[in-house]
């Protein structure tokens, strides 16, 4: 006999399975594919035109196109949150709780990009607000800036490369980030920062088209017209503390830029 389950045993098995990747409830109710009657095969008349006779359907819209037609439609913060928002060209929107779009001072002189959502900032709907998030607020204050900042000479504004979290906070991929990157353009553009800070990998992929982040962290260099500094990421350096030595010089360096004597 099937033993009905308690409310909260019922709340871990969804939370594990969401863990795992599970973005989508197929239904309310399970259904018996042994009882679903099978579909009757259809005879061939001849008047149904022969499979390569039929028209060929139009090629599916590239979503890449949408997203730079929508992007750049958008002559503010807010109409490009919006415009994203409306953009329903990447699967992870499907899976994700919220859109993450930014957090901190907009008019700051220094974007921080970073990825993409994990766990915390998918329910938040906010960047960086997990452990991560808590290191690179640390980090900055070290450097007195931070998000809460209304003086842009001490606040930075925080974004990332995808608004939705991938599931099981995977890489994102090479076509997702492709897809997005007119609205990552547009958001620089319209945020007009005077230093950008590409956190980690990813962000160094999409916006400089390099990877190895090790190699590249420390040294200053231009994407869309604006200076580019690579950083590790927080989440690298609380799996790796020793490397907390490298970000501090990293700091200093966009303290020394961002101050000349
Ligand atoms: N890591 C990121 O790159 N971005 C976030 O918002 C959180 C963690």
């Amino acid at each position: 006999m099937t033993q009905a389950l308690d409310f909260h045993t019922l709340k871990a098995l969804l939370e594990w399975q969401i863990d795992l990747g599970a973005t989508e409830a197929i239904g309310d109710a399970p259904i018996n594919r042994f009882e679903a009657p099978a579909k009757a095969p259809q005879p061939i008349r001849p008047q149904d035109p022969a499979p390569q006779d039929l028209p060929t359907p139009p090629p599916a819209a590239n979503q890449t196109e949408i997203a730079q037609t929508l992007a750049t439609q958008a002559t503010d913060l807010v109409s490009l949150r919006a415009a994203l928002a409306a953009f329903d060209g990447c699967d992870l929107k499907k899976g994700a709780r919220n859109m993450v779009f930014a957090d901190g001072n907009p008019a700051a002189r220094v974007m921080v990009i970073g990825e993409a959502p994990g766990r915390e900032e998918d329910l938040h709907g906010r960047p960086f607000v997990g452990a991560a998030g808590q290191l690179l607020d640390k980090m900055f204050a070290a450097i007195g800036l931070s998000r809460g900042s209304e003086d842009p000479d001490t606040a930075i504004y925080i974004t990332n490369i995808l608004p939705w979290r991938p599931p099981q906070n995977r890489e994102p991929t090479p076509q997702e980030i492709a897809m997005l990157m007119p609205f990552v353009a547009q958001h620089i553009n319209l945020a007009a920062p005077q230093l950008i800070i590409a956190m980690g990998n990813t962000p160094c992929a999409a916006l400089l088209g390099q990877r190895g982040i090790t190699r590249l962290r420390g040294t200053f260099t231009t994407a869309f017209d604006r200076p580019v500094l690579p950083m590790l990421h927080p989440a690298y350096l609380l799996r790796n503390p020793i490397a907390k030595r490298d970000a501090w010089c990293d700091l200093l360096t966009l303290k020394a830029r961002m101050h000349p004597t």
